[in-house]
C-alpha cells in the first residue's frame, strides 16, 4: 500500500538544506506561563520540559546536528531552594524517561557548565547517560547547566594560560581554534541560530563566544507553549535570512568576486 503523503504542516514544507546546524535555545517564561494561568512556577517548568522533550525530537527528525538548550544558568542558583529542587528533579525525571529513546535514536548528551555544583545524584545520572549515549551519530543535545558564557570563557584563558606557563603552549599559538579547544563546546558547530521565548530581547550571559554569527530570533511564547509549530516557524524566519559573514550581500549571492 502506498505510504499517505505528509500533512502539509509548516513542519513538512521547510527547506531541510537551510536548517541550522547548531541551534541554541534560551527557554524563558515558564514562570509567566504558569502565573497567567493562577497556578504555581513549578508547574510552568513541568509544562516546559515538556516543550523540550517535543523540540528535541522535532530537531532529530529534521537532522538538526546540534541543539544547546540553556537548562540553568550560574545565576539560576539564587533562585528559591524549592525552585531549584523541583527544576533538579525535573532534569532527573527527563534524563531517565529519554534515556532510550535518546539511544535508540542516536542523540549523544552532553553537558556544558559548571556541573560540579550540580546535586551528586543529578551528576551521576547526568554522567551515567552521558556513557550510555557517547555512540550517538545523529544530534548532540547539549545540555548548559549551572552555565554562564562569562565563566566558560575564564575557564578557557585558565586553562590556556596553565597549559602555556607549563610550557606546553607557547602564547603565540593561541589563537581562535586553541581558545575554541578549551570551551565546553569544543566539536561543536557555531551556533547558526539562536531562539529566545517569552518576548525579552537579551542574550543572559549565554554561549557568548559560540553566537558571534548567529541568527537572533525572538518570539513573545512562553516556553510551555513553544512547541513543533513554533519552532517550525522560527526555522522558516531562519531559512529566509542572508547570512553574510561580513561580506556584502553580492558576494554572498556570488553576482560580484
Ligand atoms: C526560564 O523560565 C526557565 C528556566 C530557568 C529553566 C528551564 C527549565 C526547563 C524548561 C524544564 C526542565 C529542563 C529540562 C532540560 C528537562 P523562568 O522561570 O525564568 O520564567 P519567568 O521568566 O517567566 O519567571
Amino acid at each position: 500500500m502506498a505510504s499517505s503523503p505528509p500533512e502539509n504542516t509548516l513542519l513538512n514544507r521547510l527547506d531541510r538544506s537551510a536548517l541550522p546546524r547548531h541551534l541554541a535555545v534560551i527557554m524563558d517564561g515558564n514562570g509567566r506561563w504558569a502565573k497567567s494561568k493562577g497556578w504555581r512556577r513549578v508547574r510552568g517548568h513541568e509544562e516546559g520540559a515538556e516543550s523540550v522533550r517535543v523540540v528535541v525530537r522535532t530537531c532529530r527528525k529534521l537532522g538538526i546536528r546540534a541543539l544547546t538548550l540553556y537548562a540553568f544558568s550560574e545565576e539560576n542558583w539564587a533562585r528559591p531552594k524549592a525552585e531549584i529542587e523541583a527544576l533538579m528533579r525535573l532534569l532527573g525525571r527527563f534524563l531517565k524517561s529519554e534515556r532510550q529513546e535518546m539511544m535508540d535514536r542516536g542523540i549523544r548528551l552532553m553537558a556544558s557548565g559548571s556541573i560540579e555544583r550540580l546535586p551528586k545524584g543529578t551528576r551521576q545520572l547526568l554522567g551515567q547517560i552521558m556513557a550510555d549515549t557517547a555512540g550517538g551519530e545523529h544530534m548532540v543535545l547539549n545540555l548548559a547547566l549551572s552555565y554562564g558564557g562569562r565563566q566558560e570563557l575564564v575557564r578557557a584563558a585558565r586553562r590556556l594560560a596553565a597549559r602555556a606557563a607549563a610550557g606546553e603552549l607557547p602564547p603565540e599559538q593561541i589563537d581562535e581554534a586553541a581558545l575554541e579547544g578549551e570551551l565546553y563546546t569544543k566539536g561543536l558547530p557555531q551556533v547558526d541560530l539562536l531562539i529566545r521565548t517569552s518576548g525579552e530581547l537579551r542574550v543572559s550571559n549565554f554561549l557568548l563566544w559560540q553566537i558571534a554569527y548567529a541568527e537572533f530570533y525572538f518570539t513573545d511564547t512562553y516556553w510551555p507553549d513553544f512547541r513543533e509549530e513554533e519552532l517550525a516557524k522560527a526555522l522558516l524566519a531562519y531559512a529566509n535570512r542572508e547570512r553574510r559573514f561580513g561580506q556584502t550581500g553580492e558576494q554572498v549571492k556570488g553576482e560580484i568576486d
